[in-house]
């Protein structure tokens, strides 16, 4: 195989990778993509389903937005619901119109790598990375394998989009970063139905048997998750029992669950994790391979995005002004945001999953939680803002100074 020489070499191709090369493009800057799945297992991996409104912004930008405007759901509110006691939280009275758009990730992926390829675009895909070396140089080099044979691609920087068992973390010199992580005492069992959705909004609910929420995909195609043990086994999941727990755990009076055929079921633990150093030499890290957040609230692919953002700003100034200096604060930049949707994710997690008996003092707090978000105007606020997803200008400054 010919050496591959590029400025960008990146690894993965989920969400962050491709919207890191569409985005590069656009800025006149060449990158290739080496993946290390089949394009069909990418396209059929069943993920996250929310997207926050910078990242919809971000895809029409980029002018990869024409399916998720024509086939995503825009929601403009969330039902939010305690002991089947149900409110709505509107976001337009808080967030000035934003709102979340409801469109499968593997869709998202779909356009992006459709829209890669047509525009010639350079993709690998059953190409692990299998080394990355010299970055400390300025001609970083990828190793990786592809139909038998060992590529390699020489570039000015690497980008490890590869998620959280990728290579690039792993790469990071030893003791150049802190780790912070947590593990949740339990766990999702998320399902895709063949039935329309019983509710037009999203319902995240508390109950005593433990969380549950309804999302959807399409007007024929309902994703619904509940919380289970962590070592729990999906073979103790008939479908007639999910049915029958998401619908004691989501119902509420005057509404009922519609039920349907289920065509795909997954257990997925949730946890908390992130490093503090996104970036040795010319190597830089974006999405899951840097951070993962529990899936409460839909955090995970908005924030993966959200580092490509930093990511492009700092690489258009190295190329279009030969300054390192917005690169060389990638971390500090990325780092703002990920903080923020960590607190907002595990927030979101601890109110609305069962962590201990009913009528106990953990469980009294996530009802005043509950009981204050229906007084206070302030805090229904700050839960909207933070679910549709802060503006990138929200990071840029700090409202109250230090004394
Ligand atoms: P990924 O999407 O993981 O992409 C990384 C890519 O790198 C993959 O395609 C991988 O194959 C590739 N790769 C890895 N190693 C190599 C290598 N050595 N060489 C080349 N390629 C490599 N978020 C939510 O908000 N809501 C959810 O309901 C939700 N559910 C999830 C369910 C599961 C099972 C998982 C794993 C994640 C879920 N997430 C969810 C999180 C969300 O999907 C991720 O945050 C998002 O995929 C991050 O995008 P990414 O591009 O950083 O990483
Ligand atoms: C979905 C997943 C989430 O984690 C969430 O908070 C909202 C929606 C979804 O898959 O649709």
């Amino acid at each position: 195989m010919r050496p591959i020489r590029t400025q960008v070499g990146i690894i993965g191709a989920g969400p962050a990778g491709l919207t890191l090369a569409h985005w590069l493009r656009r800025r006149g800057i060449d990158s290739v993509i080496i993946e290390h799945r089949s394009r069909a297992y990418v396209e059929a991996r069943v993920r996250a389903g929310l997207l926050e409104q910078n990242t919809v912004d971000i895809l029409s930008d980029l002018g990869l937005a024409d399916r998720v405007q024509r086939e995503g759901h825009a929601h403009h509110g969330v039902y939010l619901s305690f002991d089947g006691e149900r409110i709505r939280l509107p976001f337009d009275d808080y967030t000035g119109g934003r709102h979340i758009t409801i469109y499968g990730q593997q869709e998202v992926v779909k356009d992006l790598t459709d829209a890669w390829l047509a525009g010639g675009g350079t993709l690998l895909f059953e190409a692990p990375a299998l080394r990355i070396e010299a970055i400390d140089t300025s001609n970083p080099t990828i190793y990786f394998e592809h139909a038998g044979e060992t590529g390699v691609i020489h570039c000015d920087f690497v980008a490890a989009c590869d998620g959280f068992h990728g290579l690039g973390r792993r790469t990071l010199p030893k003791g150049s970063y802190r780790e912070y992580s947590n593990t949740y005492p339990f766990s999702w069992l998320g399902i895709l139905a063949q039935v329309a959705p019983s509710s037009e909004e999203l319902i995240y609910a508390y109950h005593e048997r433990g969380f549950a929420l309804h999302s959807l995909r399409s007007s024929t195609v309902s994703r619904l998750y509940i919380q289970v043990e962590n070592d729990d086994r999906i073979e103790n999941w008939p479908d007639d029992r999910i049915w029958e727990e998401l619908s004691v755990r989501l119902g509420t009076p005057g509404w009922e669950l519609q039920s349907g055929p289920i065509i795909e079921k997954s257990i997925t633990p949730m946890r908390s994790y992130l490093i503090d150093t996104l970036q040795a030499g010319r190597l830089f890290l974006a999405g899951d391979a840097a951070h993962i957040v529990p899936p409460t609230g839909g955090k995970g692919l908005n924030l993966a995005v959200a580092d490509v953002k930093h990511l492009v700003d700092g690489l258009t100034d190295y190329y279009h002004h030969g300054s390192t200096k917005a690169l060389d604060r990638y971390t500090e930049t990325a780092l703002r945001r990920i903080w923020r949707a960590q607190d907002f994710s595990n927030f979101m997690t601890t109110l609305f999953h069962k962590q201990a008996e009913h009528g106990s003092f953990t469980y009294r707090l996530q009802r005043a939680k509950f009981d204050y978000i229906r007084q206070s105007e302030a805090y229904a606020a700050t839960i909207a803002e933070n679910y549709v997803g802060l503006p990138f200008g929200a990071f840029a400054s700090t409202r109250l100074p230090t004394l």
